[in-house]
């Protein structure tokens, strides 16, 4: 039978990259010996003041519909978390509560574009732009960061990827996978662009709680009008199992949301609302755990790779993954990424899957267990030395 034209846009490119990542995690599951190093889950168990919370709530019996675009409580709470952040006043009633920042990043995506719209995004970006902004049917158009200035911000290309059709930036800051955050110039480009040819802003700052200082520059101060803020609490409170995000943006698009997810999501579960808020409560503790935590283990795994003759790196400026250099092993990225499997079963993300920026990069996470990440490096220094004695 025929399925709908939606399905087509959302059947992603670089889907292969994960089957490696699949088929480590499937051997761990069996008790084999494989070493995940290619997803951005921290070991780290959520607090417990925070799982507490939702027990109370739950066997208090918080296990019916609750209103779509959150509790008046958490929007309080995320409004307030989100002016520390980035100095931008917003009331709870600009907030939705959305299921992660997944979810939040395709509710904007529905909510802004369309077909015959274009859609301007930072390559290398998460893999899973692509199929997100698209399903609305607009047009994804990448503006390529380059290896050769540590993948910065490409004003240049910025500037010529603006067209009459640009409906929307989608701007991650901090990047996954290159770790880049964004300066107060770079936004002063994106910003004076989107005032003179009118263009929404969709800010994705899922790392920026764990970026120095708990925050990042950005322009949601300044431009109000036109900056939609995604955040989350997976990645600055290691909670990405509980599936809460967030938009923050100017009442009118909140109401938009808010019709969106009743025929959507329709609110999520109370219980998992009520340990938001504690979590937010906790925010600075959770973020500096977090800081910390990311920091040891970049630090660990740098110091486990540095001295390797055709692999090259730079320490991320945020977030939790290393971008390693393997064009001087005479392999393709994708090549290593499946060969480092095959025989060393340790599995890394081919940086094609986030764009033609990272072809010849593989991404690691480093958001692991000390002893799983120097037994990867291990494995993958083992790899290397193969591949120089071949
Ligand atoms: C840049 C970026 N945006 C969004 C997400 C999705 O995060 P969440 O777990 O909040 O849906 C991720 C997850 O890795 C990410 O790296």
């Amino acid at each position: 039978m025929k399925l709908s034209a939606l399905v087509d846009r959302i059947s992603g490119e670089g889907a292969d990259a994960w089957l490696t990542h699949y088929a480590a995690q499937a051997a761990v599951a069996r008790g084999e010996s494989a070493v995940v190093l290619s997803v951005g889950d921290p070991d780290l168990d959520t607090p417990v003041a925070v799982v507490d919370r939702a027990i109370e709530a739950l066997r208090g019996g918080d296990t019916h519909y609750t209103s779509a675009g959150g509790r008046d409580t958490l929007r309080a709470a995320i409004a307030d978390l989100h002016t520390r952040r980035t100095g931008q006043h917003v009331e709870a009633n600009q907030v939705a509560v959305l299921s992660g920042a997944q979810n939040a990043l395709f509710v904007a995506s529905l909510c802004l574009g369309g077909a015959g719209d274009e859609v301007i995004a930072l390559d290398p970006m998460y893999t899973t732009y692509p199929a997100t902004m698209e399903v609305c049917g607009a047009k994804l158009v990448r503006v390529q960061q380059r290896a050769d200035q540590d993948f910065r911000f490409n004003a240049q290309a910025f500037r010529e990827a603006v067209s009459p059709r640009t409906r929307v930036a989608l701007i991650t800051t901090p990047n996954n996978p290159t770790g880049v955050t964004l300066t107060a110039d770079d936004w002063a480009v994106i910003g004076e662009l989107a005032e003179k040819h009118d263009f929404w802003i969709v800010a994705d700052e899922v790392y920026a709680g764990i970026a120095q200082h708990g925050h990042v520059p950005g322009v949601a101060a300044t431009l109000s009008h036109r900056v939609i803020t995604v955040g989350s609490l997976s990645k600055s409170h290691a909670m990405t199992g509980w599936r809460v995000g967030w938009l923050v943006a100017p009442r009118e698009v909140i109401v938009a949301v808010e019709a969106l997810t009743l025929c959507m999501l329709f609110g999520l579960p109370g219980f998992i609302q009520e340990a938001a808020v504690k979590a937010i409560g906790m925010s600075d503790m959770a973020e500096n755990t977090m800081r910390q935590y990311c920091t040891q283990r970049a630090q660990l795994m740098a110091s486990l790779l540095s001295d390797l003759p055709n692999i090259q790196f730079k320490l991320p400026d945020a977030g939790m993954f290393l971008l390693l250099d393997v064009r001087q092993t005479g392999l393709s990225s994708g090549d290593f990424m499946r060969g480092l499997y095959a025989q060393e079963k340790v599995s890394v993300v081919d940086g094609a899957a986030f764009g033609r920026a990272t072809e010849g990069f593989v991404r690691l996470s480093f958001a692991t267990t000390p002893e799983l990440i120097r037994e990867g490096c291990l494995r993958i220094r083992r790899f290397c030395a193969g591949l120089s004695h071949s």
